[in-house]
């Protein structure tokens, strides 16, 4: 029993980090900032925001509160950031939650925390690849081109679609997405709905991973900067729009129509926009100094997020009715709705929804990018099979890791519904969440002289407190969704006992066998 808690000690991970080749280390605080806020600013607010306001069959919307939601979320997340900051300070390993796991709560937990990061990465980007193809669809519409709904869209977002046209809704994104269930193929006596888009960006950037690209950290802050220009661009042209009875309309229920019951459901939902701020430890590796900057960059990208997410989500609800903005691009439809001039409203959307393309492309790519490592690290340590850790002869890629991850977030995306996949993610990352302030905690315990370049503020009561507000969060989920999360951590428990107990490379050398 004792063997499933053995701990990997902070001076192992060290050694192995040793045996592999070194990474330059050549990022500084600010580089390390960009890298979170490009792992972050992505789907959660180009997409899942419009379902946070309105809600949806199984939960509340926020209405206007969302604006409390979005801040709820930041002090949840930012008690986590905390506690990444000692770990990613103290073992500045890649591999992120998984490392920390297994320096501080043993190897089982470890596997468990590896297993639940395929859904923040993997089950993530799934989500990511179809809010990106809702703002693709947009975009292609500026250029006269539209797609057949049934090759643009999934089988749920379909019907419930066709459901609101039923009830009287007339607005184009749910008669086009409804006119998917009418014009769809047959196959076996089923509708074959497919959302082509979000296939085919993953399989690009699945294609470009393998052949390797190295990412830059230029490239990355050109994106960011990007992505904070779309933002403020909305946010400028949008604050000409605001009509301040949109934040407060009693005929709409007012500020927060659903009182704190729906700014919870809206705060569980946009967690999603936050999440990639915890990716910045994926790269302390190539930190300069990373007991200084990996904290900087971890607690500095979460703070330009909440900002940029407050004001947008302020401006986005003051333009257009709260009721309204329910769809797959919540951005768009806003300006969609506005009172402004014509003109300037649609060179608006071709902008933000060009902006919204390549953010989320971004994020695909960091995610994509991150997953198979993630799989590298468990497949050196023997919790997964070798073949996973293979790397190409010539592209020096992890090449089968990449194209597994690839085809599983392609198939997904091309047929799963954004707000459950959004939901299985935020239950999946939250509790990463938890099992890591959990480990601060015990670390401090177990190691307490271990030098921390930084150190958590009021431990045990922080780490505490991101415990109780993540969970506070995962209660917010529907339950289908806890479901699911069940199971999928039931089938790492199978696997583990199957595979890792008797592969693991720890286990066999406390045994003396490696
Ligand atoms: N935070 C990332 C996004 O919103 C996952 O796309």
């Amino acid at each position: 029993m004792s063997r499933l808690f053995l701990r990997k000690s902070v001076q192992d991970c060290e050694n192995d980090l040793a045996e592999r080749s070194g990474l330059r280390r050549s990022l500084g605080k600010w580089h390390l900032t960009a890298l979170g806020v490009g792992a972050t600013i992505g789907a959660g607010i180009f997409a899942t925001t419009g379902t946070a306001i309105v809600g949806d069959p199984l939960r509340p919307g926020a209405g206007p509160a969302i604006v409390i939601s979005f801040m709820l979320t930041a002090i949840t997340c930012g008690f986590a950031a905390l506690c990444y900051a000692e770990f990613a300070a103290m073992v500045p390993i890649s591999g992120s939650a998984y490392t920390y796991a297994y320096a501080s709560l043993g190897e089982f937990v470890a596997w468990i925390i590896g297993w639940d990061l395929i859904v923040e990465y993997a089950v993530g980007n799934i989500g990511v690849a179809i809010g990106w193809s809702g703002y693709f669809r947009e975009l292609l519409s500026h250029f006269g081109v539209s797609l057949p709904a049934w090759l643009a869209t999934d089988y749920r977002s379909a019907r419930l679609a066709a459901e609101a046209v039923a009830g009287g809704a007339v607005d184009p994104v749910n008669q086009y997405l409804a006119s998917a269930t009418t014009t769809a193929p047959q196959v076996f006596g089923f509708n074959f709905i497919a959302n082509l888009p979000a296939f085919l960006v993953v399989a690009a950037i699945t294609t470009v991973l393998v052949i390797g690209i190295r990412e830059s950290a230029n490239s990355n802050n050109a994106m960011v900067i990007l992505k904070i220009a779309v933002i403020l661009f909305f946010v400028a042209v949008g604050s000409t729009l605001i009509r301040p009875e949109n934040w407060n309309n009693p005929a709409t229920g007012g500020f927060a129509p659903n009182g704190f019951a729906g700014i919870s459901a809206g705060a569980a939902i946009i967690f999603f926009s936050y999440i990639g701020f915890d990716a910045t430890s994926t790269a302390a590796e190539e930190a300069k100094d990373p007991g200084r900057d990996m904290p900087f960059g971890i607690i500095m990208s979460l703070i330009v997020c909440t900002v940029l997410y407050i004001v947008l989500s302020l401006v986005m609800t003051g333009i257009a009715p709260w009721q309204k903005l329910g769809t797959p691009e919540p951005m768009v439809t806003a300006l969609a709705l506005a009172d402004g001039s014509p003109r300037l409203l649609s060179i608006s959307r071709f902008i933000v929804s060009l902006g919204a393309v390549i953010a989320m492309s971004s994020v695909l790519l960091v995610f994509q990018l991150g997953q198979p490592r993630i799989f590298m690290s468990m497949a050196r340590d023997g919790l997964l099979p070798p073949f996973l850790a293979r790397v190409h002869p010539r592209f020096k890629t992890p090449y089968v890791a990449t194209i597994i991850t690839g085809l599983f977030v392609a198939t997904f995306a091309a047929f799963a519904n954004i707000a459950e996949v959004v939901d299985l993610t935020n239950i999946g990352t939250l509790f990463a969440f938890v099992l890591v302030s959990a480990g601060v905690i015990v670390l401090r315990k177990l190691e307490p002289d271990r030098v921390r370049p930084f150190r958590a503020p009021w431990v045990p009561l922080t780490p505490i407190l991101s415990i109780l507000s993540c969970f506070y969060l995962m209660l917010q989920l529907p339950t289908l969704t806890w479901i699911r999360f069940g199971v999928w951590l039931a089938i790492g428990v199978v696997v583990y006992f199957l595979y890792g107990v008797r592969h693991s490379r720890l286990r066999r050398r406390a045994e003396g066998q490696g």
